[in-house]
């Protein structure tokens, strides 16, 4: 009955499980035909999502047109910001968004249908709410109020004013604007395939948007950005850096920001944000933590032949950016929820129930011994 194991080592690594139209990482790394170097170099983050969600680059009124259904749907229920400012102080802004994304299908009049029209609804909805979810706590936290977006601005000019309270110069906006770009899809990974196995079940896609966010929160994926940071913190100055790497690789400790599943031999997202991120830092005087960086990374590729993920460039870049590290992995949420709502949208239109099987590795089968003659 049973058919293979789970690929090589696990994780079904190297298993093909499905067909995707939305992103490629074979060859070059690209989103529905665009590689993301030209994207990154040249479209706003609102036009990446808009090409995942609807399989097309915008023409310049269609953007307009989706900019302004986000601007006007950037807004939270009053009770969701009352939940939101009731949450405790120190609740892990990962578990916020994906009780944020919950609580936002009750108040979504679509929420219960599946159909490809609605499901684009709603997506452009949390697109424009998710980051007020996170910017609301975070503002609540730091004894702040809640303020709205500005509909007129950008997503990544106003996650960096809602967040900070300060205008954003034109080159933290494109900074922020290419994290956001090449955070926004990357094909089957886990939280991906998260949203993809709860959408085959025909769940709404509020469901498969909020499963995604919690299987984003792990280490080992999204929540890998704010180890770095603390990790960059940890070492402190660049003449720690080679003791430090080279002891925490004699004990085999897990570096968080380094190698990949399918990258190999290189992360393209990295090499697009790394000379971004030695900008930012040179306009920001924090030259310091990249040497540190620069260290720690060149001892990792020569003695363990691991290349950095993009996890390591965005880490630092945020932190150039001024932002707090909690917001780093919802940062992401707020980019890939454009690629989750692509994959989910993609897997209704074509749908089959995700159901694998497993490999059975417990006793064999054994008589039943009765609660009273057990010792
Ligand atoms: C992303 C990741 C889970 C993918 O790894 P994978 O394909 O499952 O590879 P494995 O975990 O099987 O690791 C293979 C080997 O490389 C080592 N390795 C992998 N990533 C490592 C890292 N970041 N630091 C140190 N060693 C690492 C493993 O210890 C293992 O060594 P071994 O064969 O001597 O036991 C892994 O590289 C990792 O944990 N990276 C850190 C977390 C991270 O940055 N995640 C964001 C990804 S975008």
């Amino acid at each position: 009955m049973t058919k293979s194991t789970s690929g090589a080592g696990g994780g079904l690594e190297g298993i093909v499980v499905g067909q995707t139209a939305v992103c490629t990482l074979d060859g070059r790394m690209s989103y529905r035909g665009y590689t993301i170097e030209d994207l990154a170099a040249r479209a706003e983050y609102e036009e990446v999502a808009y090409l995942l969600l609807y399989g097309e680059l915008p023409s310049a009124a269609g953007l307009q047109a989706f900019k302004s259904r986000l601007g006007a749907a950037a807004e939270l229920p009053a009770p969701i910001i009352d939940t939101l400012r009731a949450l405790p102080a120190n609740t892990s802004m990962m578990d916020v968004m994906r009780t944020g994304s919950s609580m936002l299908a009750h108040f979504d009049a679509d929420v219960a249908d599946n159909g490809r029209e609605a499901n684009l609804r709603k997506t452009e909805r949390l697109l424009a709410r998710l980051p007020l979810v996170m910017a609301a706590k975070h503002r609540f936290d730091t004894g702040r109020t809640y303020a709205d977006a500005d509909p007129g601005r950008s997503l990544a000019a106003n996650i960096l004013r809602l967040v900070t309270d300060r205008e954003p110069s034109r080159e933290a906006e494109q900074a922020m604007n290419i994290s956001l770009v090449l955070y926004a899809e990357h094909e089957f990974n886990a939280s991906t395939f998260t949203a993809r196995c709860v959408a085959s079940t025909l769940a709404d896609l509020h469901c498969a948007i909020t499963a995604a966010i919690g299987a984003l929160k792990g280490p080992l994926h999204g929540g890998a950005n704010e180890r770095v940071l603390e990790v960059l913190e940890e070492v402190g100055a660049p003449d720690n850096a080679e003791s430090w790497i080279r002891d925490a690789l004699a004990r085999k400790v897990r570096i968080m920001g380094f190698g990949h599943r399918v990258y190999k031999d290189g992360d393209p997202r990295t090499v697009i944000l790394t000379p971004v991120c030695r900008r930012l830092a040179e306009a920001t005087g924090n030259q310091a933590m990249e040497q540190t960086a620069d260290v720690i990374e060149k001892i990792i590729v020569a003695d363990k032949k691991l290349p950095a993920n993009v996890d390591w460039p965005s880490a630092r870049l945020y932190y150039y950016l001024g932002l707090p590290v909690s917001l780093y992995t919802p940062l992401f949420v707020c980019a890939r929820t454009a690629g989750w709502a692509a994959h989910a949208m993609e897997q209704y239109a074509n749908n089959r129930l995700i159901r694998p099987s497993a490999e059975y590795t417990g006793p064999a089968l054994r008589p039943f011994v009765p609660l009273a003659q057990r010792g």
